[in-house]
């Protein structure tokens, strides 16, 4: 629910919520392109970084593609696989610009206003700088799976960050003076926290190519407790140089037991997730019986989308999408978790709201604070 005291503040803090609210949804479809260029085994589609094989862009001209032959004869040239990855790299970039221009306008705003969050974007900025270090590993390490693993979680921690600033920035999801709801706040963090483990164990799963082992619902096929062996399964392997593509390391024993403990871990998240949507329905009101409802929904989602990899034998847009809406369950909970932490009782929330802006200099911020101070004389 909007804030109804909240005020337009100065032009650098207009400029970073507005470029806070572009940059996450152009990083939604970055998660979803990096989805797709690895789930469709195009992670090496470029040998190399920055360059594609050689080029800025993808070999184009017949003396470029024989040059990239040449220079690299053990992974041939193929255009299909290069588009994705050299695509993604682009949009990544774009996000990097945006992430500099929005911690240069937070740090031009905070001389004039106390309340920017500065650090935060300056944060935003760091983490997407290794983000991007993850993503050029993960091309030079030949998909090394804690790294191409790292690359989804630090993709996920760098959206979470920026959706968060977009949240500070925004009037919306300020107390609503719930205070039952907030009793929820540890349980929140605590469902946090399991679905981002539920999430890591997703990422390794689909960096070591365990997706296919089992075929059969509700966790493997039959006698699967037999072969567990997980110690070999979350060893991280030392890189001599090797390409990790489909797990050459990993034997089936290995991959069954990555694949078992994802099973495992949904039906713990899903109770967990479970369980957080019912007592808010039971104990809040207003946005938090909301929140529940849309919980309950994208958690469905995201386990029909599980359920039909496995029936459907992984196909492309189903993987995506379970990768898209595993990053929209997260958001869902870091959304609610922010408002339940916003939570304070109705005459401590109308006192916060009252207090007034720090005020600034510029003559529309000027104009804007004015306003309603000549309504109340
Ligand atoms: C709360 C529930 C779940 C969450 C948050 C979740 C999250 C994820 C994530 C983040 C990935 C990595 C995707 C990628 O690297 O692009 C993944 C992979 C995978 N998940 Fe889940 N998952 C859930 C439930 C399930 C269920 C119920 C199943 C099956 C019954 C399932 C089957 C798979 C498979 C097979 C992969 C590997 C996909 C691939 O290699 O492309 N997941 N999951």
């Amino acid at each position: 629910m909007a804030n109804s005291t909240f005020r337009p503040t100065s032009g650098a803090r207009l400029w970073l919520t507005r470029l806070a609210v572009i940059t996450v949804f152009i990083t939604a479809i970055v998660v979803a392109l990096g989805a797709w260029t690895r789930l469709s085994d195009a992670g090496l589609g470029c040998p190399d970084w920055p360059t594609c094989y050689g080029s800025i862009t993808v070999p184009l001209s017949e003396q470029a593609i024989a040059r990239a032959h040449e220079l690299y004869p053990d992974q041939p040239f193929v255009a299909a696989k290069a588009w994705p990855e050299m695509i993604h790299r682009h949009f990544a970039k774009t996000i990097g610009l945006l992430c500099i221009a929005m911690a240069g306008f937070a740090i031009y705003a905070a001389r004039r206003e106390k309340d920017v969050p500065v650090k935060h974007a300056v944060f935003l900025l760091l983490l997407v700088c290794l983000q991007g270090a993850f993503g050029a590993w993960t091309v030079t390490m030949k998909l090394f799976p804690p790294v191409v693993t790292g690359h989804l979680l630090f993709g996920f921690a760098s959206f979470t960050t920026m959706f968060l600033l977009a949240l500070r920035l925004s009037p919306f999801l300020r107390s609503s003076g719930d205070v039952a709801a907030r009793k929820l706040l540890p349980l929140a963090v605590l469902a946090m926290l399991v679905l981002v483990l539920q999430i890591a164990l997703g990422g390794w799963t689909a960096s070591n190519y365990a997706a296919t082992v089992c075929i059969e619902l509700p966790v493997c096929q039959s006698g699967w407790q037999q072969w567990l062996n997980f110690p070999d399964a979350f060893a991280i392997h030392t890189y001599e140089g090797t390409t990790f593509e489909f797990a050459p390391h990993l034997d089936a024993a290995a991959k069954l037991t990555i694949h078992v403990s994802h099973r495992i871990g949904a039906m713990v998240t899903t109770a967990v997730l479970f369980l957080l949507a019912l007592l808010l329905l039971a104990r809040g009101a207003g946005r938090y019986r909301r929140f529940a409802w849309t919980l309950l929904l994208v958690l469905a989602l995201q386990v029909g989308l599980g359920v039909s990899n496995i029936v459907f034998h992984l196909p492309l847009a189903v993987a995506v999408a379970h990768n898209v809406v595993a990053l929209l369950l997260l958001q869902v909970l870091v959304a609610l978790t922010f408002s339940l932490s916003q939570e304070r009782a109705p005459q401590i929330a109308k006192a916060v709201a009252r207090q007034p802006r720090p005020q600034f200099q510029s003559q529309r911020g000027r104009r804007q604070t004015a306003r309603p101070e000549r309504k109340k004389s």
